[in-house]
């Protein structure tokens, strides 16, 4: 060392001799192969370098030059390069946890359905030849102005999985009245077999003693009596609806329902106030509750409605009829399953809430039904439009290496985020505002 920098002092001096530039421009090759060596080290080492490996490229070594304020500019400009490139890395590096934790739970998916699997040629084909109803609903109509080409009924193509009980479901008198049959109908949904074909049979008139709703704004609040299908809103609690959460249907004075969102914790528990916040009042005007957890209810809309916005609840009745429970209250429910794209127009929502909810619609963790449904969140938002994730439910090593990443893939911005310990093993919640950016 103490030679270079004699010859380089030299060099600096007065015009070199040819032997010494030879010297010289062999130093200077040895240095740069040093330097690009390391470049190279510190790439491949994928981002996880430290920075002190970058610490010896600064001036301390370098003022050895007297030409140095050239070369430390060069090596200012080449740490930074290699900032650059390490921050590349990392991203690059997140994108592939994320692709490695897709291609894994599809992986995962395909493994666990492969027993059931039909062979390959006749996957998606009839068992047998449709006949009756069933051929007559997927045959083709004519729905257009006269001579138009006909249209074909939407069928779900897992329907030809369920044949058997699709034919039964489509086994009715046509004009009469239709069939008690709405667990076979809830059963072929879940599968997958959505849409349903249509059926020409009356819908079965309501039992003895169908009490009107509620009238306004009384109805937000009352106790729906679903006379079809249970006396009081204690069967939905039985039947499971709601993850076991009782409160979650108690719309009583003193009720959780009462007085949901109604305070900011700061953390994972956001108020309706602080959310609307988020946009100028009066901006928030129309939304979509995509439920989950305790949010099954309707209450979300109701609680909305007196805020000046309008927002429509999305049931999956698994089960119980909770449809009726909402509609009850003077709220539009909506038929949303899993399997669906959302029934809205691209861009309109300036609000979406979603909660966790088991089986439900926001698929907890981070597998390929999730990346669908917030891609199709994103495309019925409107720009600006807000996501409000509330309790989203996965595992730990979920929340930094695939669930943040993948709505960052989608194109979300966030406004607010915030991570919690759930009380299961493992178990997490995101609570987040995110936005729609406007580009
Ligand atoms: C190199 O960057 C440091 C800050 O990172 C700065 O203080 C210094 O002036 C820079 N040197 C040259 C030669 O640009
Ligand atoms: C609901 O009906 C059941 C009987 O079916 C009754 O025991 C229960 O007290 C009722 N609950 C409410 C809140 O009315
Ligand atoms: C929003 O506007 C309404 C009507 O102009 C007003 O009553 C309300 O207080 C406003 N809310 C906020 C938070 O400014
Ligand atoms: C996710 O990453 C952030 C910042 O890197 C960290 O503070 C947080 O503890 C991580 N969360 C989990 C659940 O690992």
């Amino acid at each position: 060392m103490d030679t270079e920098v004699d010859l380089l002092h030299g060099n600096a001096k007065k015009p070199p001799p040819p032997r010494r530039r030879r010297c010289c421009s062999t130093t200077a090759v040895t240095l740069l192969v040093f330097l690009f060596t390391n470049a190279v080290s510190i790439l491949v080492s994928s981002g996880a370098a430290p920075p002190s490996l970058l610490r010896r490229y600064k001036p301390a070594t370098v003022r050895l030059w007297d030409d140095s304020a050239s070369l430390a500019a060069d090596l200012n400009a080449t740490q930074a390069a290699l900032a650059a490139g390490r921050a590349e890395l990392a991203g690059l590096h997140a994108r592939v946890n994320t692709a490695n934790e897709l291609l894994r739970t599809l992986l995962d998916a395909m493994s666990a359905s492969a027993p059931h699997q039909a062979p390959p040629d006749g996957a998606w084909s009839w068992k047998r030849e449709p006949s009756g109803e069933l051929k007559l609903a997927i045959g083709p109509h004519a729905l257009g102005a006269a001579g138009s080409a006909p249209a074909f009924a939407a069928l779900g193509h897992a329907c030809v999985r369920a044949q058997d009980d699709l034919e039964r479901y489509m086994a009715y008198a046509p004009g009469g009245e239709c069939p008690a049959d709405e667990p076979l109908a809830r059963a072929l949904l879940l599968a997958g077999c959505e849409p349903l074909p249509r059926r020409r049979c009356r819908a079965r008139p309501p039992p003895k003693g169908y009490a009107h709703p509620a009238p306004l704004p009384g109805s937000l609040w009352a106790t729906p009596l679903d006379t079809s299908a249970c006396k009081n809103h204690s069967c939905l609690l039985r039947a499971g609806a709601v993850d076991g959460c009782d409160a979650c249907l108690d719309l009583r004075p003193g009720g959780r329902e009462r007085a949901r969102w109604g305070r900011d914790d700061g953390a994972l528990s956001y108020s309706l106030d602080a959310v609307l916040a988020a946009r100028p009042n009066g901006t928030v005007r129309i939304g979509l509750d995509l439920g989950g957890g305790g949010s099954v209810s309707g209450t979300l809309a109701a609680r909305m409605l007196p805020r000046g916005v309008t927002v429509v609840t999305a049931v999956a009745d698994a089960g119980a009829p909770l449809d009726g429970f909402v509609a009850a209250r003077g709220l539009v429910p909506v038929h949303v399953s899993a399997a669906q794209r959302l029934p809205f127009f691209d861009g309109t929502m300036d609000l979406v809430h979603a909660g966790h909810a088991r089986g439900g619609w926001m698929a907890p963790g981070g597998g390929v039904a999730l990346e669908f449904a917030l891609f199709d969140v994103y495309r019925v938002l409107r720009p600006g439009g807000l996501l409000w994730l509330d309790h989203f439910a996965c595992a730990g090593e979920q929340v930094n290496a695939t669930v943040a990443p993948l709505l960052d893939r989608v194109g979300f911005r966030k406004l607010r985020w915030n991570t919690g310990r759930g009380k299961g093993k493992d178990r997490w919640y995101i609570s987040a505002l995110l936005e729609r950016p406007m580009a």
